[in-house]
């Protein structure tokens, strides 16, 4: 197969050397449960994030669902999640009998605002659980003291903004809580896996007691706890991913920065949003804004036919056939949210990207057009 013929991916994990060694390691130790491995991720997850704690567990998912039954959150509440997420964000709010309320978002960046925030809150509010779209972070300026002026605790859907800072910190430690996924198309993967971060101590041991089945102890189980552990496997390939990370945080910013010259250039895309805030993003993916539905899904099977994968992300929660057949959604509910994602394609942006490569995706985005 020719270069020129080859398929582009949207994401590609960068394996090699260093996993194998890490992973050789394990095999050898005979150890592949949770264990040494486990605890080194986790340190150096603390020290780039500057959180106090850092837990590794099996899932992104686990992670968020985790928090929230440490937080205590039960039948009766209810937690604010975006309507524009990835599908676990509201999911682990029914796993513990409370009820997600959706929210709208912001098309500039893809996240909710504290005005939004506001607007939704009821007295039976227990918990927000604002997300990272694709790695631009939140204003925590304004969400934050949201939360703060109730008293509610904020858990912060991070799993698409390892490496990204707001105003210059690292983000990880801005929120009570910080969730992350490992999963192979984000900054840093672990196959599966996931974390949470936090620098309050007790929440950090409820749920460090909370992912090994509720012990406190071996086999004295105080609460209804699960198994969310990581495997020493993930958590070793997690170590030598961490190694990479700056390189793959430089790479994804090289890539997003020239689509941005280029897709300025083409009258009818708007390039990926950069909040003034957000002095690094992680790039989890680079959208392209088209003018409409018809435009974005044009550009998208033009590109596929040139082999250029394209995704349209994660269509909003309301239009889910989950969420109508339950909560009575129409697809006209949420029209922001629906505009936004209607208009959003994400295009190929990988650490390692050669530039011809690059190059080809941008040709066909403007062919797309023509
Ligand atoms: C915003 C968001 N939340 C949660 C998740 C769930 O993570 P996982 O697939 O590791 O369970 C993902 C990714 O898949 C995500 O993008």
């Amino acid at each position: 197969m020719s270069a020129h013929s080859q398929n582009i991916p949207v994401a590609q994990p960068v394996l090699g050397d260093y996993e194998i060694a890490e992973l050789t390691e394990v095999i050898r130790s005979g150890r592949i449960s949770s264990g040494a491995k486990v605890q080194a991720f986790e340190q150096a997850v603390v020290e780039f994030t500057g959180a106090r704690h850092a837990i590794a567990v099996s899932t992104g998912t686990a992670a968020l669902h985790v928090s929230l039954a440490a937080l205590g959150v039960g039948p009766g509440d209810e937690v604010l999640v975006p309507d524009l997420t990835f599908i676990s964000t509201a999911y682990v709010v029914l796993y513990q009998g409370a009820i997600p309320v959706l929210c709208e978002c912001d098309p500039s960046t893809y996240n909710v605002t504290a005005e939004i925030l506001e607007s939704r809150l009821t007295d039976k509010t227990r918990a927000l659980i604002p997300v990272e779209m694709n790695g631009i972070p939140l204003d925590y300026d304004e969400i934050l003291p949201v939360a703060d002026r109730i008293g509610i605790p904020v858990i912060v859907d991070s799993a698409e903004s390892f490496g990204s800072e707001f105003e210059g910190r690292t983000v990880g430690d801005q929120a009570l809580a910080h969730t992350w996924s490992f999963f192979p198309n984000k900054t840093v993967t672990t196959g599966e896996g996931g974390m949470v971060t936090t620098s309050d101590p007790e929440l950090a041991s409820e749920i460090r007691s909370l992912i090994n089945q509720g012990q406190d102890g071996r086999y004295n189980h105080v609460s209804l706890g699960f198994n969310y552990r990581m495997t020493e496997m993930q958590a070793a390939i997690g170590l030598a991913q961490m190694r990479r990370l700056p390189w793959i945080l430089e790479e994804k910013e090289r890539i997003a920065s020239a689509y941005d010259e280029a897709i300025l250039g083409i009258p009818d895309l708007e390039p990926a949003p950069r909040p003034t805030y957000a002095s690094r993003q992680s790039w989890f993916m680079y959208s392209v804004t088209c003018e409409n539905r018809a435009q974005r899904d044009a550009i998208a099977n033009h590109m596929g036919k040139d082999g250029i994968e394209t995704r349209t992300g994660f269509p909003p929660i309301h239009s889910q056939p989950y969420f109508r057949e339950h909560f009575g959604y129409d697809e006209s509910d949420f029209p922001v949210t629906m505009a936004a994602w209607e208009r959003k394609l994400d295009i190929p942006c990988w650490a390692g990207m050669p530039e011809d490569t690059q190059g080809r995706v941008i040709d066909s985005m403007k062919r797309s057009l023509a």
